[in-house]
């Protein structure tokens, strides 16, 4: 797919080094580490012994580090406790999560020995993003991470979904922000104008209800804060037809362009998203983290080798 294609080629020239913490324990993520360095894509970490892996990961474009005579691995420990004694964290505790590859990947990445984190072909989400919440933690001046799908099809125009992945029930606050950030995301990768619906059951007061007040002011604060062209509430035929927003009072240029669709909670844009690749053929890239200080990207336990380096690719591109 063109769109695919570009992001990669994009992603090869963009000089940065992304760890692959499952590379050996997970027969999809060494294909795709091998695939990556074959076709001199990114610069890798992996982690293991040596005699794990075959002579692609050998070159002077991989580094495989073996965490359990890692040097630095007590003065990891000690900063983790440092960082997390608030939180109840225990110098024990530290010294024994240090060990784990989703802890000692986020260490690594927060030391700048690395520029990005793909994880999570074996883990669950919660798992892979709550060591990047807590040691990674979001850019200075965004308060919330968020986790968005880039939607593609042959011969149809981008669209990003928001939130899909990791904001289970978004305050008018957070829809706000996660609507300026997967814009933000739009225009700054794939260079195009947002243009983003706040979606909800309702079109600008056809329904009055607590979830659509959440919407309509997830709007407003939206509006306020960002340069964006934003509407809402909107239901999301009036976001993608042009004749039924017409019909339903919607006079921005989001009616029946949008290319920016915001849910309202977690259950409406996982399901979403789903529905839209299964039933109308549309490939999703994601999920997309926005907004850790340095990027952590999280796969599905389902991705196949591809979609492996569909997410190494978009990590370099938000370094
Ligand atoms: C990611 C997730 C596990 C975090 O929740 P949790 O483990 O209960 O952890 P907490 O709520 O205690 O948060 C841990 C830290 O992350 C921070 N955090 C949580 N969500 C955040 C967000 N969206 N943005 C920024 N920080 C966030 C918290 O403030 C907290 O920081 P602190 O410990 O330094 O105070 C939770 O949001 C979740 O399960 N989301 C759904 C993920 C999922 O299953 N998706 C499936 C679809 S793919």
């Amino acid at each position: 797919m063109e769109i695919v294609e570009q992001l990669k080629e994009y992603a090869k020239k963009i000089d940065a080094t992304i760890i692959l913490p499952e590379a050996n324990i997970d027969k999809r993520v060494y294909l795709a580490g091998k695939e990556i360095l074959d076709k001199k894509i990114s610069k890798l970490i992996v982690f293991g012994k040596s005699e794990e892996y075959d002579e692609s990961f050998k070159s002077g474009d991989c580094e495989i580090i073996d965490i359990s005579s890692y040097k630095d691995l007590d003065k990891f420990a000690t900063e983790l406790f440092e960082l997390r004694k608030n939180k109840g964290m225990t110098i024990d505790k530290a010294r024994e999560l240090i060990r784990r590859a989703d802890y000692f990947s986020m260490m690594l990445l927060k030391a700048g020995r690395a520029d990005g984190v793909v994880a999570g072909a074996t883990w669950s989400t919660a798992d892979t993003l709550r060591p990047a919440l807590q040691v990674i933690k979001t850019k200075p001046d965004k308060p919330i991470v968020t986790g968005i799908m880039l939607m593609v099809k042959e011969g149809a125009d981008p669209l990003v979904f928001a939130d899909v992945s990791l904001i289970e029930n978004p305050t008018s606050e957070n829809l706000a922000d996660i609507a300026i950030s997967s814009a933000e995301f739009i225009e700054k990768v794939l260079g195009i104008e947002p243009k983003i619906a706040m979606l909800s059951y309702s079109t600008k007061g056809s329904a009055s209800s607590e979830m659509v007040d959440k919407v309509r002011i997830a709007t407003e604060i939206a509006n306020k804060k960002s340069k964006y062209l934003i509407d809402g509430e909107m239901q999301v035929d009036s976001a993608l037809d042009k004749a039924t927003a017409k019909k339903k009072g919607i006079s921005s240029e989001v009616g029946g362009n949008a290319n920016v669709l915001i849910f309202p909670d977690l259950n409406a844009g996982n399901i979403g998203y789903k529905l839209v690749a299964r039933l109308g053929g549309y490939t999703a890239i994601g999920p997309i983290m926005l907004n850790f200080n340095k990027p952590v990207n999280d796969l599905s336990r389902g991705s196949n080798v591809e979609e492996i380096i569909n997410t190494i690719c978009i990590t370099k591109l938000l370094v």
